[in-house]
């Protein structure tokens, strides 16, 4: 009886578990991360990474709007790295 319950115990967690993953991996399609993991998962994988410091503002401006051709971005995620890049730099 006892291993029953503990059983279900078990799997409860376990579903509960696999719910919560699930929700965040739902909410972290492309339109709700912050610029920061973008520019994270975008802005290194063809070349090392640019740290924010490496260029101004207004040049920022040009290269991600250079970038974000070349890695494919959508103009909402191309806009929020380049506040992040503006606020790091
Ligand atoms: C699909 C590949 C690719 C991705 C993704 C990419 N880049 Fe680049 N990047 C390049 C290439 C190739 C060059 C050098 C040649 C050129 O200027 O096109 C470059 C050059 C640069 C330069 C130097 C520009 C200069 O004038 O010296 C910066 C800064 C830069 N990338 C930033 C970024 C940022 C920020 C992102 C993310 C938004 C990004 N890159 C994503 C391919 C990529």
């Amino acid at each position: 009886m006892k291993n029953k319950i503990s059983k279900i115990l078990f799997v409860s967690l376990v579903v509960a578990f696999i719910l919560i993953v699930l929700g965040c991996a739902a909410d972290l399609t492309n339109a709700n991360k912050p610029g920061a993991l973008l520019w994270g998962e975008n802005c290194g994988r063809c070349h090392n990474v640019r740290p924010p410091s490496s260029l101004t503002d207004s040049e920022w401006d040009v290269a991600v709007l250079h970038m974000r051709t070349r890695a494919n971005l959508t103009e909402t995620e191309a806009e929020k790295i380049v506040v992040f890049l503006k606020a790091a730099n």
